[in-house]
């Protein structure tokens, strides 16, 4: 027989192993949301709304360590002052988040103002009134990487031993996107840096004056832009853009592949056949980059030509990957720019008035119908 009391103590248990099971299961959804997240402010402020909501807080922070000066930094808050509170800076072993910083240890705290080691700098800065506040360090690999903290826990409760549980298995989980999503971010610092060095050793005569492939790939974008092309494809079109000749920087007869303008029926066959080993050479380099794969295809037919009659494969109209349609049609457009102000081109130039009929000539032919009225509607003509 089961009496009151016993009744009671059941009740209470099976309602903390419910909340538990509700935390656990809460953290396996966030841990999922947080490893397909990589953009790094997304993220540290998708970290901190759930960690308000799993220990039901009125507002959280990350504080992350820079270990040479010492120093914590907020870089994310959630709360009514997030924004002013975003920059501020903690020496280690100042306050609570100092403290935790320091010790490698988490912390309660459910009465900041009978707490020595509480600063109040931030809530008189702020105007924000903390209360309570559970405080756990991030450690990746021993190193202490930074803090969470969560701030006055909902309904005027008290911070226990199980948000701290939960909130220290949920600051590992964090660490480790964290970690995931700055080594992708000095990836793409890398790739985007790497790009630039790349695109000024190619800009220099005979492939192109400097600006050229910038000009060509912003044109690019702002064409395919209109044409719905977004996330992926927009950026494959930009740097399809940008390397779109690199193949020429493997080709024989360089000076013969200049980008100064001649026409292809003055050439010899043999430099013929060099210029149209470019986009095969292109391709060829770009898709030994994994980064780069998808470029190959774009830099493969970008001298195809719309009725079929252009190089390598002789594809015709919608066959041509779009991209490469585009880039075909800008490229020349680019070049009548240049080629008018002398390869020093200026901004907002004037093309040609001959040159340019000329290229509207080879609409249908050389390039596709569609992207010269987007082109025209660019250039206001
Ligand atoms: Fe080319």
């Amino acid at each position: 027989m089961i009496d009151d009391k016993n009744n009671i103590v059941e009740d209470n248990k099976f309602s903390e192993l419910k909340k538990k099971l509700l935390q656990l299961d809460a953290l396996n959804k966030i841990t999922f949301d947080l490893t397909h997240t990589i953009d790094l402010d997304i993220l540290l402020n998708k970290i901190i709304n759930y960690a308000t909501i799993i220990v039901e807080g009125e507002a959280a922070s990350i504080l992350l360590l820079d270990q040479e000066k010492r120093e914590l930094s907020f870089q994310a808050s959630l709360g009514k002052k997030s924004k002013e509170i975003r920059g501020y800076k903690v020496k280690v072993g100042e306050g609570i988040a100092g403290w935790v910083a320091e010790n490698g240890i988490s912390l309660i705290v459910n009465d900041v103002s009978k707490d020595k080691r509480w600063k109040k700098i931030f809530d008189e800065k702020t105007k924000f009134k903390t209360k309570s506040i559970i405080c756990v360090p991030l450690i990746l690999e021993k190193e202490i990487l930074g803090v969470m903290e969560v701030v006055n826990k909902k309904e005027n409760k008290l911070f226990d031993k199980n948000d701290e549980q939960t909130l220290t298995s949920f600051a590992n989980q964090a660490v480790v996107v964290l970690r995931n999503a700055n080594i992708i971010r000095d990836l793409n610092n890398y790739f985007v840096n790497i790009m630039e060095i790349l695109i000024q050793a190619i800009e220099s005569d005979p492939l192109g004056p400097k600006g050229y492939f910038m000009q060509v790939a912003r044109l690019a974008t702002q064409v395919g832009n209109k044409l719905g092309i977004v996330g992926k494809e927009y950026n494959n079109l930009y740097y399809a853009a940008l390397l779109h000749n690199i193949g020429k920087l493997k080709t024989n007869h360089k000076i013969d592949l200049s980008f100064k303008p001649r026409p292809r029926e003055n050439l010899t066959p043999i430099i013929q056949k060099e210029i149209s080993m470019h986009p095969i050479i292109g391709a060829n380099m770009l898709k030994q980059i994994h980064l780069f794969k998808d470029l190959a295809p774009i830099i493969l037919h970008h001298h195809e030509n719309y009725d079929g009659s252009g190089y390598p494969k002789g594809l015709k109209g919608e066959e041509i990957p779009l991209a490469s349609r585009i880039i075909a049609v800008v490229e020349d457009f680019t070049n009548i720019l240049y080629n008018n102000s002398k390869n020093n081109y200026v901004e907002n130039s004037l093309p040609d008035k001959e040159a340019l009929k000329r290229f509207f000539s080879f609409t249908g032919k050389k390039y596709d119908p569609k992207i010269i009225n987007v082109l025209k509607e660019i250039i206001k003509v």
